[in-house]
Formats: structure tokens, sequence, C-alpha cells
């Protein structure tokens, strides 16, 4: 989806049940995101000053979550961009397709959840940006 912006994109604020025994938040596809999951994958132990992502996706959605910690993603839609810092396990940000992102600032022992609407394809992946401005065009 080439004609997507940044606007497109936005904060969910899950539900969170609260109970002394511990929180929980459930998250259902097609009910509190806006696509089916097909593939749920994290990241941690990201070494302090390293940045992941710098990629845009042409058809998979996500919704990113910070399931313990915090880290900031910047949004790119070849005009706009946007940063968001995560730090809430109750908390996702739904990235549209068509949108450049770069994930960084990771805290010690931060864990980024992502929800996909996808399975891993490398075909579905633009991971040069000169490419990724030509494609918005
Ligand atoms: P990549 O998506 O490039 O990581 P990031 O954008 O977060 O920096 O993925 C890194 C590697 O992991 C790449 O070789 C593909 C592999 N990978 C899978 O095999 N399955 C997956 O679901 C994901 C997200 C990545």
């Amino acid at each position: 989806m080439k004609h997507t912006t940044i606007d497109d994109c936005k904060l969910i604020d899950l539900r969170k049940i609260s109970d002394p025994r511990g929180n929980l938040t459930p998250v259902e596809g097609a009910q509190d995101i806006p696509f089916d999951i097909k593939r749920v994958y994290y990241l941690y132990d990201v070494p302090s000053g390293q940045s992941r992502g710098g990629h845009a996706h042409k058809e998979l959605q996500q919704l990113i979550v910070a399931a313990n910690g915090s880290f900031t993603i910047t949004l790119h839609d070849g005009q706009n961009k946007r940063s968001y810092t995560l730090n809430r396990p109750y908390q996702g940000l739904l990235i549209v397709p068509g949108i450049w992102r770069v994930l960084d600032d990771f805290s010690s022992g931060a864990v980024l959840l992502c929800l996909a609407s996808e399975h891993y394809e490398e075909a579905d992946y633009i991971r040069n940006y000169r490419e990724f401005k030509k494609y918005k065009r």
C-alpha cells in the first residue's frame, strides 16, 4: 500500500485487567486491532545504543508493544516523520503498510512484542530508503 501516511498509524490503548495477582492485557485479532494475527515475534537483549528496523512493508500491518522497558519508534512516510516512545505494556502502536520505521533508544531489559498480520516474507520488505522514497512517489 503506497499511499499511506504517518497519520494512518496510531497508538491503541489496550485493555488492562488490573489484579492484585498481577495485571493482564489481552489482544484479540480483528477485535482489539484491525487485523487477524498470523505471526508474533519479540525482540530482546538489544544492546544499548543499537537500532533495529530500517525498513518498510508493502502489505504487512503490525502492532508493536513495549512488553517490558521502553524504546523509541520513528515513522516516516516519505514526507513526514513522527516518533513515539513506547513504555507501557497496555499501549500499542499500529503501523500500517508503506511506512518506514526505525527502532532505537532501547532501555536495558526492553522487550518489543510485535503482532503481525502476515507470515514472514522477505519479498514484503523494502530495505533501501531510496527505493522506499521511489515507491511512495
Ligand atoms: P528484520 O525484520 O530485518 O529485523 P529488524 O527489522 O527488527 O531489525 O529481521 C532480522 C532477521 O530475522 C532477518 O534475517 C529475517 C529474520 N526473521 C525471521 O526469520 N522471521 C521473522 O518473523 C522476522 C521478523 C525476522
